[in-house]
C-alpha cells in the first residue's frame, strides 16, 4: 500500500498516478470514467475518437485490476454501448460476477428506447478468493397506500422485516435532480449508491480506490463506512471540491456496531449478517403478516442509545446524517 497516498484526493492524471499503487494492494476499485459524451466538464475534453477511447480504457481498466487484491472486487461504471467492450477487457483479466443495472429514469421525450438505465459491471480479482456480502434493501412501497408493491400472497408471515435481498436491477436508487444537493460538476453519483456496493464487498478499514473520483462521492461513501480511500481527479477544481466535503464527513453511518447506508436519514442497504445485532433497533409489529401495509422504523435516538450503551468516547453509536 502506498501510504502517502491513502485517505487523499491526489490531482493527476489517473495512469500516472497508478503508477505508484503496488500490484495486490487494494480491497476494491471503482471507475465512473468520462462517458465520452461530450459532457462539459471543466478541464477534461469529454470527445475521443472511438479507438482512442476505448484504447485509454483499457489502460486504466488493467491497472484497476493489477492493484486490486486476489479478494476484491473492480467495479466500472458507464453507459451500456461503452460496457460491452469494457466487459471484453475484464473478462480476459479478471472474473464476471455480475452486471448490475441501475434504472435512473429519464422522461421518455423525443424517441423511443431512449436510455434509463447505467450498468455497474461487477468482476472479482478471483472468484474462488472473493470477499462478499449479502444486502438487503427496504420493501418497496405504495406511496399513497403504504402496502407492499409486490403481491407475497399466502407467504407474508416469511417477508424478512427490514426488506428484500437485492438483486441486479437497482430501482430504488435515484439520480441526483435537485440542486442543492448537485455540486458544479456534471455527473455526480449519489453517496449511497457507493455506499451499497462498499457494503457487499468490504469490512472496516478496508481500502477503496477510485480513479474518477470527481467531487469525492467514492471517497464520502467510504469514509461514511469507517473505510479508507484513495481518490484521483485530474481537475484541480474538483479535487477542492471533493476535499471539503470529505473534511465534513464522519465515519458514523452505524447503527450499534453494524455499519449500514443511509438516504435522507432512514436505512436505505443492510448487510443481511448484521439482522440478528440490527433488529432490536428497529419497531417491527408482532405478527409478520402487517408488513404488508406497515414500514418498520427505527426506534428514537434515546433508545439506541440505552440499548447500545456506546463507550464514553464513541462516536458512532447511531447515525443522523445531514445530507
Ligand atoms: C464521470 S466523472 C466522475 C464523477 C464522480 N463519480 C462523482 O460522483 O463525483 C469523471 C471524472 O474523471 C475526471 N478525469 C478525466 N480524465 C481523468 C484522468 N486521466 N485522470 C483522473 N481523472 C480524470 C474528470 O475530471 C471527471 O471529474
Amino acid at each position: 500500500m502506498n501510504e502517502n497516498y491513502l485517505n487523499k484526493i491526489i490531482q493527476g492524471d489517473c495512469l500516472e498516478l497508478f503508477e505508484s499503487i503496488p500490484d495486490n494492494s487494494i480491497d476494491i476499485t471503482f471507475a465512473d470514467p468520462p462517458f465520452n459524451l461530450k459532457k462539459k466538464y471543466n478541464s477534461y475534453k469529454d470527445s475521443l475518437e472511438f479507438k482512442e477511447y476505448l484504447d485509454w480504457c483499457e489502460k486504466w481498466i488493467s491497472e484497476m485490476v493489477r492493484v486490486t487484491k486476489p479478494s476484491g472486487s473492480i467495479f466500472v461504471h458507464n453507459i451500456p454501448k461503452w460496457l460491452t467492450y469494457f466487459a471484453d477487457i475484464l473478462n480476459k483479466k479478471a472474473d464476471f460476477k455480475h452486471w448490475i443495472s441501475w434504472d435512473a429514469p429519464t422522461a421518455p421525450m423525443g424517441k423511443s428506447l431512449q436510455p434509463s438505465h447505467y450498468g455497474i459491471l461487477f468482476y472479482a480479482k478471483n472468484l474462488k478468493k472473493l470477499k462478499f456480502y449479502e444486502v438487503r434493501y427496504p420493501h418497496k412501497r405504495d406511496r399513497k397506500t403504504g402496502y407492499l408493491l409486490k403481491d407475497y400472497g399466502g407467504k407474508k408471515a416469511l417477508l424478512h422485516p427490514f426488506g428484500p435481498l437485492i438483486s441486479d436491477v437497482w430501482t430504488d436508487i435515484h439520480r441526483i435532480k435537485h440542486n442543492k444537493r448537485r455540486d458544479s460538476h456534471p455527473c455526480q453519483l449519489p453517496i449511497h449508491l457507493l455506499e451499497r456496493l462498499i457494503l457487499m464487498t468490504t469490512d472496516e478499514t478496508d481500502v477503496v480506490l477510485d480513479p474518477f473520483i470527481g467531487t469525492g462521492t467514492t471517497a464520502i461513501a467510504a469514509k461514511h463506512l469507517g473505510r479508507n480511500y484513495i481518490g484521483f481527479e485530474i481537475d484541480s477544481k474538483y479535487v477542492t471540491i471533493a476535499k471539503e466535503k470529505i473534511e465534513k464527513t464522519h465515519n458514523n453511518s452505524q447503527i450499534g456496531d453494524s455499519w449500514i447506508s443511509f438516504y435522507l436519514n432512514e436505512p436505505r442497504t443492510i448487510r443481511n449478517k448484521d439482522w440478528n445485532e440490527l433488529k432490536k433497533y428497529f419497531n417491527i409489529p408482532e405478527d409478520l403478516r402487517e408488513i404488508d401495509n406497515t414500514k418498520i422504523t427505527l426506534i428514537s435516538k434515546e433508545d439506541i442509545i440505552n440499548i447500545h450503551k456506546p463507550k464514553k468516547d464513541e462516536q458512532t453509536y447511531f447515525h443522523f446524517q445531514l445530507r
